[in-house]
C-alpha cells in the first residue's frame, strides 16, 4: 500500500499533486511519502510487538537524511555499509547505539570511525576482517560488540545478482565452520560475542528460504551457547520483497514474517533485530519523467523520457519491471498501446520496458515509475554528464526538496585539470 493515488484525475503524492511538484522542481525527479516510509515501518515494527527487537532500515535502499530522519524519529535504528553511510546516519541524527555495520569488506579507517563514533555491534564476515576489527579495538583501547554473519547455504529464489546466502555467494562465513571461527572471536580481546548475523539476500516472495536460513540460526544458537558463548542477539538481515507489478500474486506481509520469526526462533529469548530496506522504501517512492518525444519506430513506438538509466538503473541492471502511469489520469475505458520506453542516453541497455501496454501519451506528459523508492536514487549516476536528479519529500500536503539538483558548473567543476595541460 502507498500513499500516491489519483484524486480528481491527477496523481497525487499523498495531498500534494505530482503535476504541481514537476511546475517547482523540473523533471525527472524523485518523491517520496512520509505516510507510506513510517507505514512501512511501524508493519515490521508492530510484527515484532512483545519480542525485544530493533528494525534497523537498511539505508542503503535510500539514504536521504530527511529519510533517515523521518525514520529514526519513528524508533528506527540503522543498518550501514561504509563510513559514509555511517556518518549520514550519524548526521541525520541516529544515535551510535542504533546503528549497526554491516558489509564484507569495512576498511580500518571505516571501523575506526564507528568506534570512535559509537556503534551497536559490527556484522563481521571473515577472518580477516576480525583480526583487524580486534587490533583496532585494542589500539583504542575499547571492545567492539560483534554478531559473525553466518552463510546459511540456502537458496533464497532470487535474481542471481541480488541473492547472497549460497555457499558460493561473497558473503559470510559458511555454517560448517561457525563453531570454529566462534571460538576465534572469543580469543579476541578485543571482541566481544554478542550473537548472530544473518542475511540470504533481496526481493524474496516467500518466506521458505527465511525460515529455513532461521531454523538454521537457532540451531547454531544451541550449539554456541552449549560452547560457551553468550548468544542473546539475532541480526535476521533484510530481503522481505515487495509487489512491483500490480497484478502480481502479493508476496507475504511483514506480519506474516514476524510470525514465522517467532516461530522458528521465539523460544530462545534472544533480541531479535531485522534489516528491512526495500519494504519500506520502494513503494514509497515515484521516479517522475516528462515524455520529450514519442517516436514511431517498425513496428513499434518508443516514448523516449528525460528520466534514464543513470537515474533509475533497475530495468537495465536486474531486468526489474516497475509499473510506469500517466500522471493525468487516463479516462475510464480509454484504450490502451505498446510503447518502448526509453531514456536518451546513448545505450539500448537504457531501455525502461519493452511493449508496455499503457495508457496513450504524448509529448510534454509527465509519467510516474512505482515502486522507485528504493535502490532508485542511490543508485544513479552522472553517466552522459546528467545532473543527478532531485529528490522531494511530501508529509501531507507539504513537500520540500530534500536533494537539490545541482548545476551544470558545479558539475563540471567537480574535475580538476593538472598544470601539464
Ligand atoms: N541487510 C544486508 C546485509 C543487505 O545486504 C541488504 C541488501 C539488506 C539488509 C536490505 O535488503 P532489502 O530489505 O532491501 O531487500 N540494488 C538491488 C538490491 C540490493 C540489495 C543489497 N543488500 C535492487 O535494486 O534490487
Amino acid at each position: 500500500m502507498d500513499h500516491f493515488l489519483y484524486k480528481d484525475g491527477a496523481l497525487f503524492a499523498e495531498d500534494v499533486p505530482v503535476s504541481e511538484i514537476a511546475a517547482a522542481v523540473g523533471t525527472p525527479f524523485y518523491v517520496y511519502s512520509t505516510a507510506t516510509l513510517l507505514r512501512h515501518f511501524t508493519l515490521f515494527d508492530e510484527a515484532l510487538e512483545g519480542v525485544d527487537h530493533l528494525v534497523c532500515y537498511a539505508m542503503k535502499a535510500a539514504s536521504n537524511q530527511a529519510i533517515l530522519r523521518t525514520l529514526a524519529q519513528a524508533g528506527a535504528g540503522m543498518d550501514v555499509v561504509s563510513g559514509g553511510e555511517y556518518l549520514r546516519a550519524k548526521a541525520a541524527g541516529v544515535p551510535g547505539d542504533r546503528i549497526v555495520f554491516s558489509g564484507v569488506g569495512k576498511t580500518a579507517a571505516e571501523i575506526r570511525l564507528a568506534l570512535e563514533g559509537g556503534i551497536r555491534q559490527f556484522n563481521v564476515e571473515s577472518e580477516p576482517e576480525m583480526v583487524v576489527l580486534d587490533a583496532t579495538a585494542r589500539e583504542m583501547g575499547v571492545v567492539a560488540p560483534v554478531t559473525i554473519r553466518i552463510n546459511p547455504d540456502v537458496d533464497a529464489k532470487t535474481h542471481a545478482k541480488i541473492a547472497t546466502g549460497k555457499s558460493e555467494n561473497k558473503f559470510g562465513i559458511p555454517i560448517s565452520r561457525a563453531r570454529e571461527v566462534y571460538r576465534l572471536a572469543a580469543s579476541m580481546p578485543g571482541l566481544e560475542i554478542i550473537g548472530i548475523d544473518v542475511h540470504i539476500g533481496s526481493q524474496l516472495t516467500d518466506l521458505a528460504p527465511f525460515e529455513l536460513a532461521y531454523q538454521k540460526v537457532a540451531e547454531l544458537t544451541e550449539t554456541l551457547r552449549a560452547d560457551g558463548h553468550n548468544i542473546r542477539r539475532l541480526d535476521l538481515g533484510g530481503g522481505l520483497g515487495i509487489p512491483y507489478a500490480r497484478d502480481n500474486q502479493a508476496p507475504p506481509l511483514p506480519s506474516d514474517y514476524g510470525a514465522m520469526i517467532r516461530k522458528t526462533l521465539g523460544h530462545l529469548g534472544c533480541e531479535i533485530e531485522i534489516e528491512p530496506g526495500r519494504l519500506i522504501a520502494g513503494n514509497a517512492g515515484l521516479m517522475v519523467s516528462e515524455v520529450i518525444y514519442v517516436k514511431s519506430g517498425e513496428g513499434r513506438d518508443f516514448l523516449i523520457l528525460d528520466g534514464a538509466m543513470n537515474d533509475l538503473i533497475r530495468p537495465a541492471m536486474y531486468e526489474a519491471y516497475h509499473d510506469i502511469v500517466p500522471v493525468v489520469e487516463p479516462g475510464a475505458g480509454v484504450e490502451k498501446v505498446k510503447f518502448d520506453i526509453v531514456g536518451p542516453v546513448c545505450e539500448t541497455g537504457d531501455t525502461f520496458a519493452r511493449e508496455r501496454l499503457m495508457p496513450p501519451v504524448s509529448a510534454g506528459d509527465l509519467v510516474a515509475f512505482r515502486s522507485a523508492g528504493a535502490y532508485g536514487a542511490v543508485m544513479s549516476s552522472e553517466y552522459n554528464s546528467r545532473p543527478l536528479i532531485p529528490e522531494v519529500l511530501v508529509h501531507n500536503d507539504q513537500f520540500a526538496v530534500i536533494r537539490r539538483r545541482p548545476t551544470f558548473d558545479e558539475m563540471i567543476n567537480r574535475d580538476t585539470i593538472p598544470e601539464w595541460l
